[in-house]
């Protein structure tokens, strides 16, 4: 089974309960989940290998610490997934960033691909896959099924809620991806959203409904 990252920390669980409530706005859900993701960054880049540079102080010279070889490129699942992309951009601001366009067909559930644009050299590039809600799965194991046909060199994946059976469907399928999310919720209802959830990430996001 892959790796689970349940990411517990105070701060960003009191702020998933803001982001939670129904009465929450468009324009505060917007900027907590901005907030949560560059938090959530954190955890994210922990085994950031860094290597040693000399440099010099107004004081003296040091050797100290810079991020070593893996570029960065965070992949957003659109539209709900640039909630995050813009919270871990704000972490890491050298970072490319790539998009996947999937829609969930209501009928099935099933996620269709309509848009897909990465940088250029995926193959030394660590991919931050980010999608808020893990619900079925089927998007977020389409896309990255998609994403490793380019070949990054590691893929990890954030969203800020997901499902057991989201978790389960979307290992079964990447073993080889771990997942990084605050909150695992109890269920998924008939309609395919995580109980209790959140709702609609990317309508509460833009303010669609
Ligand atoms: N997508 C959402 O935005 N919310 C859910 O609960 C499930 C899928």
């Amino acid at each position: 089974m892959g790796q689970v990252h349940v990411i517990g920390h105070p701060l960003i669980q009191h702020k998933l309960t803001i982001m939670r409530r129904k009465e929450t706005s468009t324009a505060e859900f917007r900027r907590l989940l901005r907030e949560i993701s560059n938090l959530l960054a954190y955890e994210i880049t922990r085994d950031m290998p860094v290597r040693l540079e000399e440099i010099e102080t107004p004081v003296a010279p040091m050797n100290a610490p810079v991020l070593d070889g893996k570029k960065v490129v965070v992949i957003s699942i659109l539209r709900a997934g640039d909630g995050i992309r813009d919270g871990i951009l704000d972490a890491i601001p050298s970072a490319r960033v790539g998009h996947v366009g999937m829609y969930r067909d209501h009928e099935t559930l099933e996620a269709k691909e309509y848009f897909f644009k990465v940088p250029e050299g995926m193959e030394s590039r660590a991919a931050i896959v980010c999608d808020p809600m893990l619900a079925t799965g089927n998007s977020a194991i389409a896309a990255v099924s998609r994403i490793k046909e380019t070949k990054p060199r590691s893929i990890k994946f954030v969203c800020l809620v997901s499902s057991p059976e989201g978790l389960k469907a979307f290992h079964a399928a990447h073993p080889d991806v771990p997942v990084y999310t605050p909150a695992v919720d109890e269920k998924l209802n008939e309609k395919g959203y995580i109980v209790p959830g959140l709702g609609d990430a990317g309508d509460r996001l833009y303010g669609t409904k």
